[in-house]
């Protein structure tokens, strides 16, 4: 049977994300060994130093980019966070809900392809283990500049295969055996772990990548490769001289 007929087509991936909800934070921590959480802290080392600022994180899921955002840079005035999947979003506002800085957090229903907010309006954007689920990443980019004020930041942070051969040859046997066995077995839901593999390996990444972001007309594009190469945060930001 064709495996794409076992779950959501590539645009209501989210569908998918609802699915796993309840234990997608927990097989996350399983089977990154606990470290996506130092991976979107990470992200934050990247930041612009400007006080105050406005973020939206676009793909939220519970949020945990955002509680990892707002507990390394307290400074931060709000996060707004989109995805489509209700189910992750509930988790995600009971999980900020306890936290001290819950009032600087927002979530809303939405798409990274249509963001309802005007444009040159976020200081910052952030997309975590996202952006390999949008359908069409040049007019998720197109969006991330528009809504972006003119000198604002992407940081976009996304899982990649290590350019090392021996890592390399060691990460892809950990993400085509295991990474799909343990999500599994946790959500009940072999397709979803299997997609996440494959898309990684599929995915656009590297220079690769920073030339897309290039083409979309971001400037000061960087890749920051995490631990040999296994995530990569990637920088850019709206030229500060052009309006959008
Ligand atoms: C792997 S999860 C990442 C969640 C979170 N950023 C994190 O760091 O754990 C990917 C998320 O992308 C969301 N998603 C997929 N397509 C989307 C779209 N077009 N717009 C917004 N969110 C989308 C899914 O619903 C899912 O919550």
């Amino acid at each position: 049977m064709n495996e794409e007929l076992q779950g959501p087509s590539r645009n209501e991936i989210w569908k998918m994300f609802d699915q796993i909800s309840p234990t997608y934070d927990a097989a996350n921590r399983v089977f990154t060994f606990g470290l996506d959480q130092i991976w979107r802290k990470k992200v934050c080392a990247f930041l612009p130093s400007k006080e105050k600022m406005l973020i939206l994180d676009c793909a939220t899921g519970t949020g945990d980019q955002m509680i990892a955002l707002m507990e390394k840079r307290p400074d931060i005035s709000h996060i707004v966070g989109i995805d489509l999947a209700e189910a992750m979003i509930e988790i995600g506002k009971k999980k900020v809900s306890k936290k001290p800085y819950a009032a600087k957090i927002s979530f809303q229903t939405a798409s990274a392809l249509e963001i309802p907010f005007p444009d040159n309006h976020f200081d910052c954007l952030t997309i975590s283990f996202g952006i390999r689920n949008v359908t069409d990443i040049m007019v998720a980019f197109k969006e991330f500049r528009r809504v972006l004020k003119p000198g604002g930041r992407v940081l976009i942070l996304e899982g990649t295969i290590p350019s090392h051969r021996w890592l390399r040859v060691a990460h892809l046997f950990y993400l085509r055996h295991f990474l799909p066995k343990i999500g599994g077995i946790i959500s009940k839901n072999f397709h979803a772990y299997r997609y996440l593999n494959k898309t990684i390996e599929t995915f656009p990444q590297g220079e690769k990548f920073a030339g897309k972001m290039r083409a979309a007309g971001f400037v000061n594009v960087h890749p920051h490769p995490i631990l040999g190469g296994v995530t990569t945060v990637y920088q850019g930001d709206k030229d500060a001289s052009i309006y959008h």
